[in-house]
């Protein structure tokens, strides 16, 4: 860096928090419930929603392999782990210190994998940096529109021309919608989160990339639960039949960078329309 700002490094993780601006109260809020709750974080993840979530993830393989990849809220690794092996560098960065201390110690000095403790909406990354992005279950708890846009023009600015960005989201599914369920809420240890319609994904995103693939995937684990030992097939045979649109809850997308004259352009129209 040349900033002339140095920044310390323990554990193995650079340490961008402590000097970023000023963390909304909800982005704290969640920056503290994740340290707590790091060491139990996966253990809230079915075998059979990772497995869906990951292959999903993995089916475009081949995005991932020699490229360098942003993983923005990497938490404790729980899809990192699957894609280093492929990638050639890897950049994690999550707001909870504990999260990127246990995927530390997960992968030891592996090389190939850099820990930075940061709020991803602050990021300030050398452009055109990065093949791909990755973040798995970030979007839904950034707390307000400016905080995606945000987001989003980071991520956009690290990638390289026509770089790709892949990730998961929760997702406002049909059902929820019939049965008129707010889309936006608190987890029970005070944890925001906002539900995507697609639409709405595509409206965010629009000014800066272009969707190449957004489709909901992995049914409602409340709906299949009571079937125990038959859980894992059902999760299965339904992601087969394709009820996601209707019980899904996460949105899986694939997105690609605009260019920059085009995404200035588009970005300022999408932010002036959600003044
Ligand atoms: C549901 S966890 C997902 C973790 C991991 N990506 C996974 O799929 O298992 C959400 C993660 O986002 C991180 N996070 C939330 N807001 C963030 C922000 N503004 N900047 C960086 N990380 C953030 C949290 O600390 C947490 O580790």
């Amino acid at each position: 860096m040349d900033c002339g700002t140095l920044y310390e490094i323990r554990d193995g993780i650079l340490r961008l928090l402590p000097a970023q601006e000023f963390i909304a109260p909800l982005t704290r809020k969640e920056q503290a419930a994740r340290d707590v709750s790091a060491a139990s974080q996966e253990s809230h993840f079915s075998e059979w929603e990772n497995a869906v979530e990951v292959s999903a993830i993995m089916d475009g393989k081949s995005l991932f392999l020699d490229k360098r990849i942003l993983d923005l809220a990497c938490g404790t690794g729980r899809i990192t782990t699957h894609i280093l092996p492929h990638a050639q560098a890897m950049l994690s960065v999550d707001l909870s210190e504990e999260s990127l201390r246990i995927l530390g110690q997960k992968e030891g000095p592996c090389g190939k994998l850099g820990l930075v403790w940061a709020d991803a909406t602050q990021l300030r990354l050398l452009p055109a940096a990065f093949d791909l992005a990755l973040s798995t279950q970030l979007l839904e708890h950034l707390p307000s529109i400016e905080e995606r846009m945000r987001f989003l023009k980071s991520v956009h600015t690290a990638l390289k021309p026509s770089g790709v960005f892949v990730l998961t989201a929760y997702y406002y599914s049909s059902l929820r919608r019939l049965l008129r369920r707010s889309p936006e809420g608190f987890h029970s240890n005070g944890i925001f989160y906002h539900r995507f319609t697609r639409g709405e994904i595509e409206s965010e995103f629009s000014g800066m990339f272009q969707i190449l693939c957004a489709k909901p995937i992995q049914v409602d684990p409340r709906l299949i639960r009571a079937f125990g030992p038959f859980a894992k097939r059902l999760a299965k045979v339904s992601e087969r039949i394709g009820v996601q649109s209707l019980v899904g809850q996460l949105l899986y997308v694939r997105a690609q960078k605009r260019e920059a004259a085009f995404a200035a352009q588009l970005y300022d129209q999408t932010a002036a329309a959600h003044a």
